[in-house]
């Protein structure tokens, strides 16, 4: 059997972990939000008629922050439409999801959504068809304590202020598909001036300005160099979007997407570093990486659905998640951790229904995909300081990336509680992985689970919702401070260890 080795030490160090790294994304698209989220007259459905099945998950799940309400969405929505009576509140066209928006659920309900689900809201502004003044008029309704017509406002709607901190300056204005389009320059100015006026208002906001929607782009490098030169001393973190699917079914490159995420990650910090360069700053960009996940199929389903048909939350991209899946979504996690020193927020997109970790039906029952699992553990096990690992493993050949590592791994360790993720990425075979811990002191192995499953297609439905699951790993060992487990083919693993 091949091995592979994983020295740590608690003396090396990347960074603290960030509980913004587990944030997730609500967007008005699809089913997210209604039926996803929010689904009046459902059995579960509490006063507010958010669905308690699911805010349950969310809980679960380990979520720190949710980024809202998009997403493409974003890019022509007036937030005023989502805020104050229902009845009063206008039915609109969504172009970005060729949809109809009914506006039933806005701001004021994601917000009091966000105090049951025990996260931080993270707000996307409107750059695609607003500008500088809307920015400024949602912001004024959302955070001012009282005395002006917006504030007032929301004070007449029952609410004190709500404390966003954390704003997106739009959304992936560097795509074509987007309502609002624009050029670095056009859209680094917007940015800039947008986030100038709001620092007016408060200057402790954190801001966000757009990158490239991915790194495919053609402008890639280019638009981030741009957008940052017009933004650099206005905003705090520049964003990434990354989406992996296996849809030509080269499973060997889609299990190394983290390979991609690590790479994407260093570019943009490089370019980043390259502009505070040029302006001689001290100043040190952080990173949004506010979408990220498995996504298949090509990007024309976003508006799939015959164009005279305008629906109220049509299923749209729900995708159906397997073992596999799951292994590359705990590996990009682990990409996200070991970059914590530059990582400031990560956001999997999305929470319910759209490709989601959670799905739900109408009426009826919500569960877990399997990509469920490698996030929930993660949130719930990784704490303290990101540790700097030395990793010997055996290559596995991609056409994508070439010969990469097969086996990938991060730590964490928190006053004497150790946390090891790993994943085989091989799909030839077991892997025996060697950890060695002795440094840390720990004894006890608290919890080890993976997932995996002998059939790397398998998958969760309303019908056998915990199909794929995380299970006790067996066979793990722990002598004279060496740590030894056997990796299964395509596996995801977490090691939870104390010096009790
Ligand atoms: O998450 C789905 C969509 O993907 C978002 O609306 C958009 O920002 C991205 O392209």
């Amino acid at each position: 059997m091949s091995t592979a080795t994983v020295t740590l030490d608690p003396a090396f160090t990347i960074a603290p972990v960030n509980r913004r790294t587990f944030g997730t994304f609500v967007e008005h698209m699809g089913r997210c939000v209604y039926t996803g989220i929010y689904e009046p007259g459902h059995a579960t459905a509490d006063e507010d008629g958010f669905r308690k099945d699911v805010l349950e998950l969310t809980r679960e799940l380990g979520v720190s922050v949710v980024r809202y309400p998009g997403g493409n969405f974003v890019s022509g929505y007036r937030w005023e439409d989502g805020v104050g009576p229902r009845a009063e509140r206008p039915r609109r066209l969504d172009l970005a999801w060729h949809s109809v928006e009914t506006n039933e659920f806005g701001l004021d309900e994601f917000i009091r959504w966000c105090a049951k689900a025990g996260v931080e809201p993270m707000m996307a502004l409107n750059l695609g068809t607003r500008g500088v003044q809307e920015a400024l008029d949602l912001l004024e309704y959302s955070n001012h304590p009282g005395g002006t017509t917006l504030s007032d406002l929301r004070e007449q709607h029952g609410a004190s202020p709500y404390g966003i901190r954390l704003w997106c300056l739009g959304n992936e204005l560097d795509g074509p598909w987007q309502v609002g389009h624009k050029t670095p320059t056009e859209y680094g100015r917007l940015a800039a001036e947008t986030a100038r006026a709001m620092r007016m208002v408060d200057p402790d906001l954190q801001l966000v300005a757009c990158g490239s929607s991915s790194s495919r782009m053609p402008l890639f490098g280019t638009w981030e160099r741009e957008v940052l030169r017009e933004t650099y001393d206005h905003v705090d973190h520049i964003s990434c979007h990354a989406y992996y699917g296996n849809d030509d079914g080269d499973t060997a490159s889609f299990l190394g997407s983290a390979v991609d995420m690590d790479h994407f990650i260093d570019s943009v910090v490089a370019t980043a570093d390259h502009v505070g360069a040029e302006l001689k700053s001290g100043k040190r960009i952080g990173i949004s990486f506010d979408e990220w996940n498995v996504w298949y199929g090509d990007r024309s389903r976003r508006t799939d659905g015959p164009a005279d048909q305008w629906e109220v939350a049509p299923r749209r991209i729900e995708d159906e998640y397997d073992v596999t899946d799951a292994v590359v979504v705990g590996n990009l996690l682990i990409s996200l951790l070991r970059h914590s020193d530059r990582v400031a927020v990560a956001c999997l997109a999305q929470l319910a229904n759209v490709i989601a970790p959670i799905r739900t039906e109408p009426g009826g029952p919500a569960w877990r995909q399997p990509t469920f699992h490698p996030f929930a553990i993660t949130s719930r096990l990784a704490s303290g300081q990101v540790l700097r690992l030395e990793t010997d493993s055996p290559t596995v050949t991609t056409a994508k990336y070439g010969d990469i590592a097969a086996v990938d791994a991060v730590a964490t360790y928190d006053e004497g509680r150790l946390a090891v993720f790993a994943v085989n990425r091989s799909t030839e075979g077991p892997i025996d992985l060697t950890v060695d811990i002795s440094r840390t002191g720990a004894t006890t192995i608290e919890e080890a689970l993976v997932v995996h499953d002998e059939d790397r297609l398998a998958t969760n439905t309303a019908g056998e919702p915990d199909r794929v699951t995380a299970r006790p790993l067996d066979g793990v060992r722990l002598a004279d401070g060496k740590l030894t487990i056997t990796l299964p083919a395509i596996s995801w693993t977490a090691l939870s260890l104390s010096t009790q």
